[in-house]
């Protein structure tokens, strides 16, 4: 399987006009407001013709910019890709050649997912009412599943829950594991929703080298940082899977169904599980799809199987929801929906994303004003040039700035970003300068994140993580 250029391959021009017509038929069909699955198949052309533009030219596809005639494809272009370095996204490891990170476009076609486009940045706040998240506006949650069939449901007055989780591996969080709990929170407040969040000790337990009482007491105090994000304790349950697994009958009939109908074959091609791994590993999807069924917490929503559930969560999360998605309509369930983020890169840059025990390749929750500072001077992968002279001169990559992209993460104002982005690529900005700008928005995100989890007593903790009813009308 290779991208290949062969015999009949377009030129730059050819593609360019390809891509400004497909583009122009994707309008016309969304305008018409034409069959959902006509445009999708529309959307997923545009894509691969923008990806194959992008091979063949070494730059992105810009409306109303013809390649120039005499272009010369950099020898870097990813056009040299082959299938061998295809980037790698799973569960367990995500790896990829490109500094610029993961090709996010390539992995929607691979995955079979949905662009998260203008259209439906709109349309979430036309139904919200309230301004899109920087992550949406920016592109940060980029992908997902059925969640206009959420949104038209809603509209409806048929309401959802939000089901997230985090697999506690260790104490210490960095600012990339927060990333999916900030979004989430924000979507709890517009659509005023319960939300489910699973700490998924068992999972670790079985992966890691560690004993299930200590991925139990990680799961604990990673709860303490998921809380201080600001969630509402009467619309949240989080649990952790070795305490609700056992205690709840409903959660357990789920997992069966579930485990019933996933044959070894399936998730040997999804999980890449061997005949080597123990037997924990091999069902442990099951309990990963559990919480996408509203009857899994009767607490919650009673006897219910209807309520439709809404995932956000990071892209190497999917092949868990692609097979929950296939077993849903066999068991009677509706298939949960999606919305997918992007990686938060390591501060040594976009190749990888961050490790929890590399203690240099990220920012954690507990780093000091000056641990955060010094992190940030001596490690984050910079795009500046290597003097100031040829900074000035030559201008920064913003592309593969490392301070950069942590900017568009947190930073909220966007014209400051677009200004920042500007400067730094025409130079007028220094490495320095920008390095200093990130320190500045991130020491008071991460005192303030310190403030709110001191608050967090034993006994809020325990409120969060008992099963109860929670507060919502539908
Ligand atoms: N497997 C995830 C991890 O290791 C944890 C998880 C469980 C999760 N359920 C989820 C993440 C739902 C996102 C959405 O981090």
């Amino acid at each position: 399987m290779t991208d290949c250029d062969g015999a009949g391959a377009q030129t730059p021009l050819q593609l360019y006009e390809s891509l400004t017509a497909q583009g122009d038929q994707v309008r016309v069909l969304k305008t018409a407001k034409a069959d959902k699955g006509e445009i999708e198949s529309a959307v997923q052309l545009l894509l691969k013709l923008k990806l194959e533009y992008k091979q063949a030219t070494g730059q992105d596809y810009k409306a109303g910019c013809p390649p120039p005639e005499n272009l010369t494809v950099p020898d870097n272009a990813p056009a040299a890709e082959g299938a061998t370095n295809e980037d790698e996204v799973n569960p367990w490891s995500v790896t990829t050649n490109n500094a610029k990170g993961v090709d996010y476009d390539k992995l929607i076609l691979r995955f079979g997912s949905s662009k998260i486009d203008k259209e439906l940045v709109d349309r979430i706040e036309k139904v919200s009412g309230q301004k899109p998240h920087r992550f949406l506006r920016r592109g940060i949650f980029f992908s997902h599943r059925d969640m206009h069939q959420v949104l038209d449901s809603y509209e409806k007055h048929k309401s959802f829950y939000l089901y997230t989780g985090r697999g506690p591996s260790s104490e210490a969080m960095h600012m990339g594991h927060l990333i999916p709990f900030i979004f989430t929170k924000w979507l709890q407040d517009v659509f005023d929703i319960p939300l489910v969040v699973q700490l998924t000790d068992d999972e670790k337990y079985l992966w890691k080298d560690l004993s299930v009482d200590e991925c139990h007491r990680f799961a604990v105090e990673n709860a303490k940082d998921i809380i201080a994000c600001g969630f509402d304790v009467n619309k949240t349950f989080i649990f952790s899977d070795l305490d609700y697994m056992g205690s709840s009958p409903q959660f357990y009939r789920n997992v069966v169904k579930i485990q019933k109908h996933v044959t070894f074959n399936q998730v040997k091609g999804i999980f890449g599980f061997t005949d080597s791994d123990c037997i924990g590993k091999i069902s442990f999807p099951a309990i990963q799809a559990a919480p996408s069924f509203s009857n899994s917490f009767p607490h919650i929503f009673g006897d219910r199987k209807d309520i439709q559930c809404l995932i956000p969560c990071a892209i190497d999360q999917d092949p868990y929801f692609r097979m929950t998605r296939d077993v849903a309509p066999r068991i009677g369930y509706p298939k949960p929906a999606l919305l997918h983020s992007t990686f938060f890169p390591a501060l040594q840059g976009a190749q990888t994303k961050m490790s929890a025990s590399d203690a240099n390749s990220s920012i954690f929750l507990t780093d000091t004003p000056k641990q955060i500072k010094n992190k940030i001077n001596k490690h984050a992968f910079s795009g500046g040039q290597d003097t100031v002279e040829e900074h000035r001169q030559l201008g920064g990559n913003a592309e593969v700035d490392v301070s950069f992209m942590y900017l568009t993460f947190f930073l909220e104002d966007d014209e400051q970003l677009e200004k920042i982005r500007q400067d730094y690529t025409s130079g007028a900005l220094l490495t320095g300068e920008l390095k200093k700008l990130l320190v500045e928005t991130l020491q008071p995100m991460i005192a303030t994140h310190q403030e709110r989890r001191k608050q967090v007593t034993e006994e809020l903790v325990k409120q969060f993580m008992t099963p109860r009813p929670l507060h919502f009308n539908f």
